[in-house]
């Protein structure tokens, strides 16, 4: 914890520089909280990887990451072109960008959403060179980075009043700073309703397989000292049975315009017992969480991960090396168990399918 947060707020994905000699660097989040690695992605494939492995990830953390990665490889692609190369050379190799980041986590849409836009912004263009197609993705992928860290503050300030004074909130995987390219949704909200004197505690599950809660979420709300203990994952209903859970607080990777809502596995059965216990589920994301052409969560992809996750997470052999598993790392939570969205525009509540459609109109006027 003193390695990992003597560093201050850790931001999973950073550019330092310009558009044209500028570096992107993530933390690799796999080190998490033993050591503070910072790791260079020089090409296309090492951004891929990345993502593949949650070296860098988070739904916004990784849009962002995607949307710089685009940059990356167009400036690799231009390097070695001729001289006389023009802005049209880069369509094959953007499309190949945009295909390959965007396969490899299917269900966080804000990945999809950030490549999307960084498509747009290069059929915009009229610019005929290389270098100010570049420039413009670049302009494009730090706007993705800017406006996240701007719609985490505004989710923050609309969040924070939600959570019950002097109440523990429970909260699932990670949803902070490394996570996103601000203070985070859920966690961010937490930290502000703390850093307003609301007198809340938290319980961090601990998130299996991959521990993002034990290992990001409980060190990160220490470092900002706001009251944290770390739990199993199945505590949860026994803690709700006994009282000592007031509020539950999650993040989302994909929300359809019903308010279903696809978050980290587990996200489900916590709705569920919070539902059981009288408990109010909040759940907390940006309008770029949203997925338009979705109706219903049953549209909603689902990753299936390795096995070795379960098998053998972060290295040590928890079972058998042969031994068959399941590993979806999502579930889709129904919008009749959810009490309020956090959004950059205000909290939104049921009926969830007219307060979206509200909400996604508004976004798409600004
Ligand atoms: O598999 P992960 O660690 O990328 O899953 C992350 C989550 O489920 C988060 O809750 C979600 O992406 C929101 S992050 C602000």
């Amino acid at each position: 914890i003193g390695r990992m947060t003597s560093r201050g707020i850790l931001h999973g994905v950073t550019w330092t520089g310009g558009p044209r000699d500028g570096r992107l660097s993530i933390i690799d989040q796999t080190r998490l909280p033993a050591e503070v690695v910072d790791v260079e992605l020089v090409d296309l494939a090492a951004v891929r990887g990345a993502i593949l492995r949650l070296a860098v990830r988070g739904a916004p953390a990784i849009g962002i990451a995607a949307a710089y990665g685009v940059v990356v490889h167009l400036r690799n692609v231009r390097d070695n072109l001729g001289p006389l190369a023009a802005a049209a050379d880069l369509a094959a190799p953007l499309a190949e960008a945009v295909r390959d980041l965007g396969a490899t986590r299917p269900t966080a849409i804000n990945l999809r959403w950030a490549l999307g836009r960084m498509e747009r912004s290069a059929a915009q263009a009229s610019l005929a060179d290389v270098d100010g197609m570049i420039d413009r993705l670049y302009a494009e992928a730090t706007l993705i980075h800017a406006e996240d860290k701007l719609l985490c503050d505004r989710i923050a300030a609309h969040g924070r009043d939600l959570l019950p004074l002097g109440g523990t909130i429970y909260t699932h995987c990670n949803t902070g700073s490394l996570a996103t390219g601000g203070v985070g949704t859920a966690l961010g909200c937490i930290i502000a309703a703390h850093q307003a004197g609301r007198g809340i505690s938290v319980i961090a599950g601990e998130t299996r397989p991959l521990l993002q809660g034990s290992r990001l979420t409980a060190p990160e709300l220490m470092h900002a000292r706001v009251p944290v203990r770390l739990a199993c994952d199945s505590t949860a209903g026994s803690l709700m049975a006994r009282g000592l859970v007031q509020g539950v607080m999650v993040g989302a990777d994909r929300i359809a315009r019903n308010g279903d809502t696809a978050n980290k596995i587990g996200t489900y059965a916590l709705a569920v017992l919070a539902r059981f216990h009288h408990i109010p589920f909040l759940v907390a994301a940006p309008a770029s969480t949203f997925d338009h052409a979705l109706a219903t969560g049953a549209g909603i992809p689902i990753e299936e991960r390795g096995a070795d996750e379960v098998i053998r997470p972060l290295g040590v052999a928890f079972a058998p090396p042969a031994t068959p598993v399941v590993n979806p790392a999502f579930d889709v939570t129904p919008a009749d168990l959810i009490t309020a969205i956090v959004t950059e525009a205000g909290v939104l509540r049921p009926p969830f399918a007219p307060a979206i459609a509200a909400f996604l109109e508004q976004q798409e006027r600004r």
